[in-house]
């Protein structure tokens, strides 16, 4: 974009458009709504439970029948998607990873429980064996080595098992190779043509996931890191690729992991390839921001709201967010 055509002062004097809410409002450039975002909700077993996550204030684990009410207030708000997460029984958890393809998981029996209960939400499942690996990886184990096409035939049968119960977005978050293919020829094959795919594509080795290991459970399980399948910090033109093969193999959506600090991939991104763009501000940016509005130091709701307007202004279509229903509630009353 050229700015030759700029006039100079005082014939262009920019306060001029920022003087009045009403100016202010007209040239807005991006806007934030509702529409924008997708809740990740995590449940755990039992009836009529609401565990506090320690290390993510105002995000708690749901037993089932609360995941069905925290549903039903996300649609009350006009939240379009849920996104599910397991805290697994660690008694469930095997090197096989058994539990991440059982058709009565706590996965499965949720998106039942809220389609059986006729809300009107969009419900979004996670692909990755974590939550139920005794090796707190995203993929089998094996000699310290992550397998990738053995993990990537558990992974075709967790989704299968997933679209069964009624997802309507499968969110494939293990950055094993191929696995967007297989998912999408399994999901054709067995009758799943409409359910659709929101790769994790571009995903970072981030230390910026610690409270959400700690939100299912896989914190203590997990030995080592995980830079052998999720992306180097420092590599951008790697994300692009990444992108590319995804779309090619099927995905219908895209995601940037974490957020905020890769805000410039979510651009390149969204410029370069013009598909639907979202990204993930994950555990720990919500952690960070809370634990500073915890002791006084960032007013809490302005906060919220411009992290959320950056993934806008980036070229996102939308934001998984922890904020969701408070950042809902707000726009209601703004
Ligand atoms: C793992 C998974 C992770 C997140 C979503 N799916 C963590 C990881 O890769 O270790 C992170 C989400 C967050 O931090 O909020 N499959």
């Amino acid at each position: 974009m050229s700015l030759t055509g700029l006039a100079p002062f005082p014939a262009a004097r920019h306060r001029r458009l920022r003087r009045s809410s009403q100016i202010r409002d007209l040239v807005q450039e991006n806007t934030l709504t509702v529409k924008d975002m997708i809740w990740p909700v995590f449940i755990r077993d039992g009836e009529g439970i609401e565990e506090p996550v320690a290390s993510m204030p105002g995000v708690i684990r749901r037993s089932v029948d609360k995941i069905v009410e925290a549903a039903r207030e996300g649609a009350d708000l006009g939240i379009p998607v849920i996104c599910l997460f397991p805290y697994t029984d660690p008694a469930l958890k095997t090197k096989g990873c058994e539990e991440a393809w059982n058709p009565d998981n706590l996965t499965n029996r949720a998106t039942r429980a809220i389609r059986d209960a006729g809300i009107d939400i969009a419900i979004m499942s996670d692909v990755a064996l974590d939550p139920y690996n005794i090796d707190g990886h995203d993929g089998f184990v094996c000699d310290g080595k992550i397998l990738n096409d053995e993990t990537v035939a558990a992974l075709v049968k967790q989704a299968l098992s997933q679209a069964e119960a009624g997802v309507d977005i499968i969110g494939p978050s293990d950055m094993m190779d191929g696995r967007i293919g297989a998912l999408r020829q399994a999901l054709e094959a067995e009758g799943h043509q409409d359910v659709t795919l929101m790769s994790y594509s571009a995903k970072y080795a981030s230390g910026f996931y610690g409270p959400f290991r700690d939100a299912v459970g896989a914190s203590g399980n997990l030995k080592g890191n995980k830079s052998t399948y999720q992306m180097n910090p420092a590599n951008t033109d790697e994300a692009l690729r990444m992108i590319a093969r995804d779309l090619s193999e099927g995905a219908d959506m895209v995601m940037v992991k974490p957020g905020m600090p890769y805000l410039d991939i979510c651009r390149r991104v969204k410029d370069q390839f013009a598909a639907p763009t979202f990204a993930y501000q994950v555990s720990g940016e919500y952690a960070m921001i809370q634990a500073a509005v915890q002791n006084g130091w960032l007013d809490g709701q302005k906060v919220m709201m411009e992290s959320l307007m950056c993934f806008k202004r980036a070229g996102c279509d939308g934001i998984l967010t922890y904020f969701a229903p408070e950042a809902a509630r707000l726009l209601q009353e703004l």
